[in-house]
């Protein structure tokens, strides 16, 4: 029995496309909704880059002389976006779960409003700070739930690039909120005549997309594996045949509604085997994230989802979105452009390399995408901290050393964008078994916002006192990335969700795979399910385990 049941499942993964551009366009009803649900990306990128710009308008200023005037005040202005989305992300995985993906992404949206809208009013600094702590609970909600609503929603052959949207909705986020700033700080002059409404209406224009975000929610669908976690089956069914855009006798349907329960009815018992005198929903949670430690590959899966996202802030890419114009500054440029140069470019920059992930990912594989990218930020920032080191005492007279430093600063965000700024959503959202992923996801989430939040306050002393040493500082971890991801991150592309044990090495002792033979079998499901698939010639790739 457990040898059919190992059978069931191996070297197959239900399909239902190719990958890429043909595939999203195979798919445009699940590729319109993910698009729709990046927006929460958008307000993301919109927020966090936004303030930069209102920082240094005259008109802020004279309403805040003493935020203007002290950089420390300054410094945590920036960070309490961080600090707020940390806790949010962290506390938005149980409510994913008891709320629902889709309503929880109302719910931060709500809270966002409330945000913005005390920072679009503020009269004192300390609006200004409860509306950007305010708003980065929802952000951070919102970072962890997106990808994981995405996830659930999609087939296995668009997973990677439909996440990826994610991210590309961020980077555009920042670059609208950069030429936003750029055009508003003329409202009135950018002198002393400057107009309030100068920094205000950028902070209060990011509830535009967050009110139709809000409305959208009404129409998105649940995600179908939320359903089949409250035994909502025949509403998963439903929605999956709605999502999936198949007649109603397409058999993949059915499988994937089986193999979807199977894992959830798996989880379930062997809760209930490990955890038995957990019976309240809250103790049970506890138990969850009691679980993510102790149990190895459930512990695997966390520390790679994780190290990723200290990783991915590690790497030093906010060193760049927030200190742009100074880095750009201190290695000799001068004038009015710097900003844009430095912020408007590395904006569209970022936006635009996002754009190969969502094209490539599910064909490449995370992987090679987190190796390459790897590479070329190693190499970029190797040469932005040599060249630095260099001509540090001179770059007025050494122009071309400057201009540079500048492209290998673009060539490094460029890297970042198609590899890490996308994989590092992808990866927890796919991973975790159904009883502890929205857990996971926020704990990853969260160390996300953590490692963020320590770099932005790390940063500026760092460039003020080791100088150069701040690039070499982040190439050891680019170098870490290529290392670990080589040797310790297994490939999960093309991989069911319910799959992702067997990469892992989770569930395969002689009790698990017992239990599973035994809800497989309870359900019905086995090998000849493949067979009758392919008999009736519907494609049901075939899964890209490798490397586990
Ligand atoms: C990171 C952000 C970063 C952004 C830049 C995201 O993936 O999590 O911290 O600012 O990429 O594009």
């Amino acid at each position: 029995m457990v040898s059919t049941i190992a059978n069931a499942a191996d070297g197959m993964a239900i399909s239902y496309g190719e990958t890429g551009a043909k595939g999203l366009f195979q798919q445009p009803y699940i590729l319109f909704l993910s698009i729709f649900a990046s927006l929460g990306g958008m307000l993301f990128g919109y927020d966090q880059g936004v303030i930069s710009g209102v920082l240094v308008m005259n008109n802020f200023g004279k309403q805040f002389p003493m935020l203007a005037s002290n950089s420390t005040l300054q410094g945590w202005m920036v960070a309490v976006l961080t600090l707020g989305a940390m806790v949010g992300a962290f506390v938005n995985g149980p409510i994913a779960d008891r709320i629902s993906r889709r309503w929880s992404i109302l719910l931060a949206n709500i809270v966002f409003l409330v945000g913005s809208i005390i920072q679009a009013a503020a009269q004192n600094i300390v609006m200004i700070f409860i509306g950007r702590f305010i708003a980065g609970l929802a952000i951070g909600g919102l970072s962890m739930v997106i990808p994981l609503y995405i996830s659930e929603m999609a087939p296995s052959n668009l997973r990677g690039s439909l996440v990826s949207l994610q991210q590309l909705s961020i980077t555009f986020g920042i670059a609208v909120a950069f030429w936003i700033d750029y055009g508003t700080q003329n409202i009135g002059g950018t002198g002393d005549s400057q107009s309030p409404i100068a920094w205000r209406l950028p902070l209060a224009l990011q509830c535009a997309p967050s009110l139709i975000l809000s409305v959208g929610t009404f129409f998105l669908p649940y995600s179908p594996r939320w359903l089949l976690l409250k035994d909502r089956e025949e509403e998963a069914e439903a929605t999956l045949l709605q999502i999936r855009r198949v007649p109603e006798t397409d058999p993949r349907v059915r499988l994937e509604i089986l193999e979807i329960k199977a894992a959830v009815l798996f989880d379930r018992e062997t809760t209930a085997v490990l955890y038995p005198t957990a019976t309240t929903s809250w103790q049970i949670t506890l138990e969850r994230y009691k679980s993510l430690l102790t149990i190895r590959h459930l512990n695997r899966r966390l520390v790679i989802a994780c190290l990723l996202q200290f990783i991915q802030q590690f790497t030093g890419i906010n060193a760049i979105i927030y200190y742009a114009p100074q880095i750009f500054q201190s290695i000799g440029m001068t004038g009015e452009s710097v900003d844009l140069l430095a912020t408007g470019v590395v904006g569209i920059i970022d936006f635009v390399f996002t754009i190969p992930a969502i094209l490539f990912m599910d064909g490449w594989g995370r992987k090679k995408v987190l190796i390459i990218g790897g590479i070329g930020m190693t190499i970029s920032q190797l040469i932005v901290g040599t060249i630095y080191a260099v001509y540090k005492d001179s770059w007025a007279t050494h122009p071309a050393a400057g201009w540079a430093c500048a492209a290998f600063v673009w060539i490094y965000i460029a890297n970042f964008a198609y590899s890490i700024g996308c994989v590092n959503w992808i990866i927890p959202s796919e991973i975790f078994p159904p009883g502890v992923r929205s857990q996971a996801v926020g704990l990853a989430i969260g160390t996300n916002w953590l490692s963020n939040f320590i770099v932005a306050l790390i940063c500026p002393r760092m460039l003020n006192s080791i100088k150069f040493g701040t690039f070499y500082f982040f190439l050891a971890f680019c170098i870490f990335l290529i290392v670990w991801v080589y040797f310790f991150v297994p490939e999960t592309r093309g991989v069911s969700i319910e799959e992702m044990d067997k990469l892992f090495g989770g569930n395969q002792g002689e009790a698990d795979a017992m239990r599973m033979a035994n809800i497989r079998q309870r359900l019905g499901i086995g090998y000849n399910d493949f067979d009758e698939l392919k008999a009736k010639d519907c494609d049901i790739g075939v899964s890209q385990i490798e490397n586990a």
